[in-house]
Formats: C-alpha cells, structure tokens, sequence
C-alpha cells in the first residue's frame, strides 16, 4: 500500500511517500528555521503563512522523488493533532483536498503517536507492550502502547517540554536557536561542574515531568537572582560575561540534568509495569547524551530500545505516512469533516 504523509504541525512543512509503512520512497521537509530565527522561537502566524505557501511545492516534490503518479496513491495520512492550529489546517486541508480529488481514503494521525511509529520506518519489529518515549519540542510525554495504533499516556509535562527547555536554556546562555543541537554541540567542549535541580517525586504521588524549575535554576545560576531597581529587573551579570568555558560547563550541567530528568520518567514507569520494548521520538531523542543514557538503561533492564534513524527523529512526513499504513489497514480512516485539533494523546 502507497501511502502520502503530510506534517505540518509546528515549523516543518513536510511530506513523504511510505510503502507499507516501512520502504520509504521520499522524504521531504522544508524547515523554516531561518524564518523563526530573529524571534528566538516558533512565531504561529509566520508558521501557518509559510506552511500555506511551501505545502503544495513540498507534496509534489514528495511525489516527483517517489517516482509515482498520484494516482499510484492508496491513501493520504496527515498529522491533524496536536500542534499550532493554524498550521495543522494547512496539512489537514491540502491532504483532504488531494484525498477527495483523487478519491481516496484520508486518515488523520496523532503526531506524538507517528513520533514512535518513527523507528519502525527502518524495518524494526517492536514487541508490544512498548513503552513510548516522545521527547519533542512541544511535548514529553511516556505511553503505554499494545500496537502502533493504541496506546495510553502515562505521564506528561505539567510545563515546558524537554525540546522546549533545550531551546529557552540555549537561549539563556545565548548560543542561538532552535538550541538542541547547540546545547549538545557546546556540551562536548565542556564538563557539568554545576549542580542543577532534577524534579522530585513525592512518594504518594504519580511521576509528571516538569523543566520549568531546571531552566529557572540555569537562568539565575548564569545570571544571579534579580533584583528590582528602578521597578526594573536587574540580574547581577549577563550571559555575554561568560567565558566560553564556562558557557559550555552551563551547557553541559544543564544537558545531563535535563536527560537524568528524561530517564526518571522511564525508571518509574519500569517501576510500575511491565513492557517487552521501549520505542522512542522526537527531535531530543536525536541527542547522544540521551540515546546513550537510554541504550544503558535498556541494557541494564535486558529490554530492547528502537531508535529512529536521526532523520526521522524530527518532525517529518515519513512517520506519519507509515502510522496511517497502520490505521488504514486496519480500515481506520476518516471522514472529510475531520478537522484539526490543539490537542492529542497526550495533551
Ligand atoms: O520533534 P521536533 O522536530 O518538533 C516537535 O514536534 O516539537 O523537535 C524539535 C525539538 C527542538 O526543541 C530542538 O531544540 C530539539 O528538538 N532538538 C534537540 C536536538 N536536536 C533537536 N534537543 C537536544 N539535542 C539535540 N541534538
Ligand atoms: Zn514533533
């Protein structure tokens, strides 16, 4: 079965052909990085005007590299929830469109679900129950999954997601945006000499992720506790005053601080049920501090981990072409009044 797949949920406008959803015929993403970059974050209305104008060019380059006509097409998946809703119309409505045109099934996925569809991509089987891990930068969240299609959260962020933090931590210590990858690239020129703050459990309450204190505690440690002068806040020095080393050992506190926080979810929910495999996604499992810290956890719980190749670890087409193969063999699909939503599984 040929299936579409159309991203275009955050700042990626992306499509991809999947067949069988695993041989991947094409993969198309237009980042809209440079556009976000001056804002030191994803602007919605830049995001949705871009998608409107890159969605069509981008499908037709999907279709063109897979070597198909679309009327080869099975079905069209599209990432219809969660995201920022201007943009998530954009897919929703050009897949509908295509799909309607050409008569086909149309089936809308859950982007944090398609995150873990995302190591499957290269052909590995994965043994249910899976624990899923999504660390993206809109959502950090564990769920329980009894097949690619079904799956239960575990627990969430109550603030920041970890992707999120990367990004406002990178910002603080002023190395540019979107920060992941300059947090990991400064973390390697460094040492985490700083002690910085992993959330606490109370022993009768449930796990929940939470970076907000972890980024705050980073903000007054490189900056001091602000004071009020003049009715104005005033830290005590600025990022700027940081030598390179000592950027790079804030760096680094910070990237294993907020990846021991990452793997306490997944102590607990080991702690709490039994899962044969852990499957994780999201822009932050491209992060080697974090792939090694999970591969040595799997190890030591003799679990296998599926990782996504770091291509499919981003937002992309390709995992939300192959979660649809997935619904749409099972003959889930949609109607053409399904719309976009802010929230998901796991939201
Ligand atoms: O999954 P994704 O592409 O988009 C969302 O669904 O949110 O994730 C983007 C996030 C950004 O916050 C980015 O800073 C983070 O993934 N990221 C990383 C790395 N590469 C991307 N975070 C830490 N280390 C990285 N190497
Ligand atoms: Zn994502």
């Amino acid at each position: 079965m040929l299936v579409l797949g159309v991203e275009s949920s955050c700042d990626e406008t992306a499509a991809a052909v999947v067949e069988d959803g695993t041989i991947v015929y094409s993969n198309v993403v237009a980042s809209q990085d440079e556009l976000h970059i001056e804002y030191g974050g994803v602007v919605p209305e830049i995001a949705s005007r871009a998608h409107v104008e890159r969605m069509l060019p981008v499908i037709k380059q999907a279709i063109e590299q897979a070597n198909i006509k679309p009327e080869q097409l099975d079905g069209i998946a599209v990432g219809n929830r969660p995201g920022l809703i201007g943009a998530l119309l954009v897919g929703i409505t050009a897949a509908k469109s295509m799909a309607w045109s050409l008569d086909i099934p149309f089936v809308a996925v859950d982007h944090v679900l398609a995150h873990l569809y995302a190591p499957t991509l290269g052909g590995q089987s994965i043994d249910y129950p899976a624990l899923g891990l999504v660390v993206s930068g809109g959502h950090t969240a564990l769920l329980r999954l009894t097949s690619p299609v079904e799956a239960t959260c575990i627990c969430k962020t109550l603030d920041d997601a970890a992707g999120e933090a990367f990004d406002k931590a990178a910002s603080i210590l002023e190395l540019g945006w979107p920060g992941g990858p300059l947090i990991e690239q400064a973390s390697r020129e460094g040492e985490p000499v700083f002690r910085l703050p992993r959330p606490k459990k109370n022993k009768s309450e449930s796990f929940h992720y939470s970076f907000s204190g972890l980024k705050t505690a980073l903000l007054y440690g490189v900056k001091g506790i602000p004071k009020r002068v003049d009715g104005v806040l005033k830290y005590e020095r600025e990022a700027s005053e940081l030598s390179r080393k000592e950027q790079c050992d804030w760096a680094a506190s910070f990237q294993v601080a907020a990846v021991d926080s990452v793997i306490n979810g997944v102590k607990y929910a080991f702690e709490n049920d039994e899962f044969k495999s852990i499957v994780i996604g999201g822009g932050v499992t491209a992060n080697t501090c974090l792939r090694e810290a999970l591969q040595s956890f799997a190890t030591e719980h003799k679990t296998p981990l599926h990782i996504p190749d770091f291509e499919y670890c981003v937002d992309n087409g390709a995992m939300i072409a192959g979660l649809g193969n997935a619904l749409l063999s099972q003959k889930m699909t949609n109607t053409l009044s399904t719309t976009a939503s802010p929230k998901g599984i796991a939201s």
